[in-house]
C-alpha cells in the first residue's frame, strides 16, 4: 500500500519536474528572441555597418534625417540611429560631448554592431590661422591634447603651462607620471581608405576647402591665443575639439578602421567667429564620404 503510494507521489513529482524544465526552456526561448531583437536591423544584414558620431544634437541628427529606414536604440545617454544609406547599414550615434561621452559611445557600439569602420565629425576651432570657419580638416593624425605633465616645482614657485611635456597614455604599462619614455606625443592615424574616400569627394564639398591635418583633442576649450600657437608649433594641430582622440583610441584598441572629420566652427587664431550652420555643412560633406566608401567596400 506504502509502496503503491510512494510511486504515484514519485511519478507526479517527475512530471512536475518535466513540467517545469519545459517552462524554463520556453522562457528562455522567449527571452532570447526579445533580446535579439535589440539590433535585428543590423542583424538581418551580413554586412557591417558604417558608425558616424557627432557630439551633440547639431551634429548628428542632420546625418540622421538623411537615413533611409530607422530605427532608435539608446543606450545610457548614447543615441544610436540605425539605418541605411544606399541600401547599406550606417548608424549615426548622438555620443554627447567629450573624450569620456566618446569613448564609452565607441566601446558600446563596436562591442554592440561589429561596425567596418568609424567616423568621428562636428564642429572644431582652429589652431591653423590659414584654416577659416566652414573650412574641412580630414584627421591625418588626431592627438590628444590633454594629456600632460608638469614641471617639477615646489611651494611658490608658481605654474608655467608652456614647460608641460606630452604624456602618451599608451607608452607602457606602469606609471605614464615615472615613466621618462610616456614623455613623447602620441599620434593616431587616420585610416587611409577612408582618407581616400574622404579625398575624393572634395570637390563636392563647395563653402570652404577641405584639408588634411591634425585633430586635436581633450576636455578643454582654449581661448587664449599663445596657448593655441604652442599646440599649433608643438604638436602640428590643425583644429582643436573635445573626441576624435578619444574615438581614435578606442578604435586602435579595437584595431577598427578610423577617421575623424572636423569642420571649423570659430578660429580665435585669426577672428573666425563661432558659426552653428557649420555643424550641418559638416555631415552634409560627411555623408558624401560614406557614399563614397560605400561604394568602395567589396559586394557580398
Ligand atoms: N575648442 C574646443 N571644442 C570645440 N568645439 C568646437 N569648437 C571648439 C573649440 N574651439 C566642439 C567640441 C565639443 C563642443 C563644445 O564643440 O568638440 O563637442
Amino acid at each position: 500500500m506504502k509502496a503503491i503510494f510512494y510511486k504515484t507521489q514519485r511519478k507526479r513529482l517527475l512530471n512536475y519536474a518535466s513540467l517545469a524544465l519545459i517552462t524554463v526552456l520556453l522562457l528562455s526561448l522567449v527571452v532570447g528572441c526579445s533580446s535579439s531583437s535589440q539590433s535585428e536591423t543590423v542583424k538581418e544584414s551580413s554586412q557591417r555597418p558604417i558608425i558616424v558620431q557627432g557630439p551633440m544634437p547639431i551634429e548628428a541628427e542632420d546625418f540622421a534625417q538623411r537615413l533611409e529606414n530607422v530605427k532608435k536604440e539608446k543606450s545610457g545617454t548614447f543615441e544610436f540611429y540605425i539605418g541605411t544609406v544606399d541600401n547599406y547599414p550606417v548608424i549615426v550615434t548622438k555620443t554627447g560631448k567629450g573624450m569620456e561621452n566618446t569613448a564609452a559611445a565607441t566601446a558600446v557600439a563596436i562591442e554592440r554592431y561589429d561596425p567596418i569602420a568609424i567616423i568621428n565629425q562636428g564642429t572644431s576651432g582652429g589652431h591653423d590661422p590659414d584654416l577659416h570657419v566652414f573650412d574641412i580638416v580630414l584627421g591625418k593624425r588626431a592627438v590628444n591634447i590633454g594629456s600632460l605633465k608638469t614641471a617639477n616645482k615646489d611651494e611658490n614657485e608658481g605654474i608655467d603651462p608652456t614647460e608641460w611635456k606630452p604624456m602618451d597614455l599608451m607608452a607602457s604599462e606602469g606609471s605614464a607620471g615615472e615613466d621618462p619614455n610616456a614623455e613623447k606625443i602620441r599620434y593616431y592615424e587616420g585610416d587611409k581608405d577612408l582618407l581616400a574616400a574622404a579625398n575624393a569627394v572634395k570637390d563636392k564639398y563647395t563653402k570652404g576647402k577641405v584639408v588634411e591635418g591634425t585633430i586635436g583633442s581633450a576636455d578643454v576649450w582654449n581661448n587664449e591665443v599663445d596657448r593655441i600657437k604652442w599646440f599649433h608649433n608643438k604638436y602640428g594641430t590643425s583644429v582643436e575639439e573635445m573626441e576624435t582622440a578619444s574615438a581614435a583610441q578606442i578604435t586602435k584598441a579595437y584595431d577598427v578602421p578610423f577617421l575623424g572629420i572636423r569642420i571649423l566652427s570659430n578660429n580665435k587664431v585669426n577672428g573666425g567667429e563661432y558659426n552653428p550652420n557649420t555643424a550641418a555643412a559638416n555631415q552634409k560633406y560627411v555623408y558624401e564620404v560614406v557614399r563614397k566608401y560605400i561604394s568602395t567596400l567589396p559586394s557580398e
